[in-house]
């Protein structure tokens, strides 16, 4: 079992903080004086407010605060060419790249130039999340941060909050479709909550420990002292259209005489419970299991090939020649998921006017964002020609094809095709960033 200098890791690497922390914003700022920002850092750092994986998770504690930090903010905090040209290409260019921006998807309605923040004069240099324990704790920390900005030589492009937590029946989130959230996370070596040896390596997700892919430390920024412990941090604000989703799930269910909550849940597949759909199922069992590789749903007559967490990770069929193939393809692109929802929660869809925006602040972490997040968005979740399907992309977030979009329902005696429909999610902004261990941060602000 790897063993990891976890007061040097960035607490959320390790939880969402879903149990303790109600409340969570994400401050988006923009550093105007490096000289100040580095100060402000510094004070952040050396008073011990920046969370980390040895602290005690329990009910008492009022913050966790993490900072990340995009290409264009370390620049502004690091003039030595040789540092800034060691960390990973897809982070230098950035998400709203040109080349990058058409690799994820992000055409049409979810262009870079439509993004509500992460492009042009809204580009992002630090991610600020603060997570609090209840509203009033919440509202005092926020105000004295922001009052804070000015002296920190930072200005706030925007605040995001998360929305109120909804929880299920068996305590999993809710994210807006109605689904249980947060339910596959890979199971780490070394982190805290894995007893044993963790089916996946810890440099998947921590740089300066072997990975998953070849066994070696992943590229890392130099130094090893300012890499080490560190990770690339994921987000995009992901708008979901939940009214649409629902009307068309309701009209095409009753079109093709079957009832929603089956045709929805193949598209997520899994049930609202969280229940993967397993073969010759017809309703939700209501059970919560994630040991499964898809061994028993070779023909995707459960769980379609093309649904949503079947692309997201293949698991143990289509990859290889066997199980164990499959499996260790799939293991070379996990992400470590720790998003949370924002805007109101609807219990009911149809009330959803589309003026209120809702959706998923989705955050992911990983060692590699090419081979990680960026694979499974493009090679996955967006490729036409997933797993012998050949003109859709993935029926819940895809964003390949605007309109006209295609799902196959693999079934007995034969397959169901669901046709013409729009995109569900819309991208309205989003970066990368990196994660810094505490001790880069300190060599950040000491730079
Ligand atoms: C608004 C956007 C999204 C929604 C509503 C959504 C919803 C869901 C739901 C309901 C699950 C099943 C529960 C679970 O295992 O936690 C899930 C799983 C997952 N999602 Fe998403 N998701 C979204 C965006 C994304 C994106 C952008 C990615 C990556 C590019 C992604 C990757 C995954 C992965 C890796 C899993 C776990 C698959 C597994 O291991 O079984 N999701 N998502």
């Amino acid at each position: 079992m790897t063993t990891i200098k976890l007061d040097e890791v960035q607490g959320i690497v390790f939880s969402g903080y879903n149990k303790y922390m109600a409340n969570a914003s994400y401050y988006l700022l923009r550093i105007e004086d490096a000289g100040k920002t580095k100060a402000w850092l510094k004070n952040l750092v050396d008073s011990g407010r920046i969370s980390h994986g040895a602290e005690k998770p329990d009910d008492t504690t009022e913050n966790r605060l993490n900072l990340a930090i995009s290409y264009p903010g370390y620049c502004k905090l690091e003039a030595d060419e040789a540092k800034r040209y060691s960390f990973e290409l897809s982070f230098r260019e950035g998400m709203n790249s040109e080349h990058r921006s058409a690799l994820l998807g992000d055409r049409g309605p979810n262009d870079p130039g439509k993004w509500s923040w992460g492009n042009g004069n809204k580009e992002v240099d630090i991610l600020l999340i603060l997570f609090s324990k209840d509203d009033a704790i919440h509202a005092a920390s926020c105000s004295s941060f922001e009052k804070g900005f000015k002296a920190a030589g930072l200005s706030k492009i925007d605040r995001l909050d998360a929305g109120a937590k909804v929880q299920n029946q068996h305590g999993f989130v809710r994210e807006h479709f109605g689904f249980a959230d947060g339910i596959s996370d890979p199971v780490v070596d070394g982190f805290p909550t894995v007893t044993g040896t963790g089916e996946i390596a810890t440099g998947e997700f921590l740089l300066g420990y072997p990975n998953q892919y070849d066994g070696k430390k992943t590229q890392m920024p130099v130094s090893e002292q300012f890499g080490a412990n560190g990770t690339y941090l994921v987000f995009r604000q992901l708008k979901q259209n939940v009214g649409e989703f629902w009307q068309f799930i309701n009209d095409e269910a009753k079109r093709q005489g079957i009832d929603p909550e089956y045709l929805a849940a193949k598209f997520v597949g899994r049930w609202k419970s969280g229940a993967v759909v397993a073969p010759g199922e017809k309703t939700d069992p209501d059970k919560i299991n994630n040991s499964f590789t898809f061994a028993n749903d070779k023909d995707g007559t459960g769980c379609p090939f093309g649904s949503h967490i079947r692309r997201a990770n293949p698991r143990g069929v289509g990859l290889g020649e066997n199980e164990a193939e499959s499996l260790k393809v799939a293991n070379r692109h996990r992400i470590l998921r720790r998003g949370r929802s924002y805007g109101s929660f609807l219990e009911d869809p149809s009330q959803d006017t589309g003026k209120d925006e809702r959706g998923l602040l989705f955050i992911c972490l990983n060692a590699n964002i090419e081979r990680q997040f960026e694979f499974v968005q493009h090679t996955w979740i967006n490729n036409l020609k997933f797993a012998g399907l050949y003109d859709e992309d993935d029926p819940l977030i895809g964003s390949a094809l605007e309109t006209d979009r295609k799902f196959t329902i693999q079934d007995e005696p034969l397959r169901r095709r669901v046709c013409g429909f729009q995109q569900f999610v819309t991208t309205r902004g989003g970066a990368y960033f990196f994660l810094p261990s505490l001790t880069a941060l300190g060599m950040l602000a000491a730079s």
